[in-house]
């Protein structure tokens, strides 16, 4: 009986070995039990995917949203002094040293497991994946995206406050301090500003016109992190909903994002999983 029973399991053992089908059939029903079925027929079947990301994907850093930002040792300021032009003309000082203060927080932060994913499914052949960001830092890029759409601009690209020319900052980490005095151009001698688009200015054109594009063209849209309450770029999930793509939101609060499927996850998380899936996916 002993005997039978070993036999059996070296028989069983083989089998897996010869045929790893079998491997992938126990993973994928792992995998599977991860991830709504709804999503996981949706990357079957997916050739043109959008990630559209907001500040919950960079939250597993350790960056602060925005206004959790506004929450910690800037509480008592108002956003709207921080982040529109008023609020630049009024004090240029403390406009600069606050943006300077998040550089810093970003440049100490690390891409985190939903970045790393992302940069990890562009590399499948299986699909054209895009990356369309509302999120100021460079996290994405420093995981390894290669094209990323930033709708909201980037901290790390600051310019002059009157022709435009783009400013190089110095290598030195940027200082934390409640004033800090903006550089001048080298071309017109007016300041330089923050790169971010702030209330009241409108979106880089050329890029959101890309992310549109992008958006009409996918088959699978999913929004990660994001509140959805930000116009024009939270127009970009129903565009794609509307043009027949499947829109997935990977957050763990509800939103007012009308997505197809909510997935109540972190941005992590939910990308750990998918990125696991499509693995399984080429077996
Ligand atoms: N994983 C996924 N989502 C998360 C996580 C996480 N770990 N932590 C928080 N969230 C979700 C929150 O539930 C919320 O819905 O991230 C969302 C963050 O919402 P907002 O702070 O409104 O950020 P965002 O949607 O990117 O805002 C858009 O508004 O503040 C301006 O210009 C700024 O680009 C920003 C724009």
């Amino acid at each position: 009986m002993k005997l039978l029973l070993i036999v059996s399991m070296v028989q069983f053992i083989a089998m897996f070995r010869e045929n790893h089908n079998y491997f992938k059939y126990f993973t994928m029903v792992h995998i599977i039990d991860l991830i709504p079925s709804a999503l996981t027929a949706a990357l079957k079947e997916a050739k043109k995917i959008v990630i559209f990301t907001g500040a919950g994907a960079s939250a597993d850093s350790g960056i602060p949203t925005f206004r959790d930002a506004l929450n910690s040792h800037w509480s008592k300021l108002n956003p709207y002094d921080l982040a529109s032009p008023e609020g630049w003309e009024k004090d240029k000082e403390l406009v600069w040293a606050w943006y300077e203060g998040r550089r810093g927080d970003v440049m100490k932060a690390q891409p985190n497991k939903e970045h790393l994913g992302i940069a990890q499914l562009e590399l499948d052949t299986r699909y054209s994946v895009s990356v369309i960001t509302q999120n100021v830092d460079d996290l994405h890029e420093r995981a390894g995206s290669r094209s990323v759409l930033h709708l909201h601009g980037s901290l790390f690209s600051p310019m002059c406050e009157k022709c435009g020319k783009s400013f190089k900052f110095p290598e030195s980490p940027p200082v934390n301090t409640p004033k800090l005095m903006p550089p001048n151009c080298q071309v017109c001698d007016h300041a330089i500003r923050p790169g971010v688009v702030w209330f009241g200015e409108a979106l880089p054109q050329d890029v959101f016109e890309t992310a549109e594009k992008l958006a009409l063209k996918s088959d699978l849209f999913l929004c990660v992190g994001t509140s959805g309450v930000v116009t024009p770029a939270a127009l970009l999930p129903l565009a794609a909903k509307n043009s027949g793509a499947f829109v997935v939101e990977i957050n763990p609060n509800p939103s007012d994002i009308k997505a197809d499927l909510h997935w109540e996850v972190s941005a992590s998380e939910g990308i750990s999983r998918i990125l696991e899936f499509v693995i399984s996916l080429r077996k």
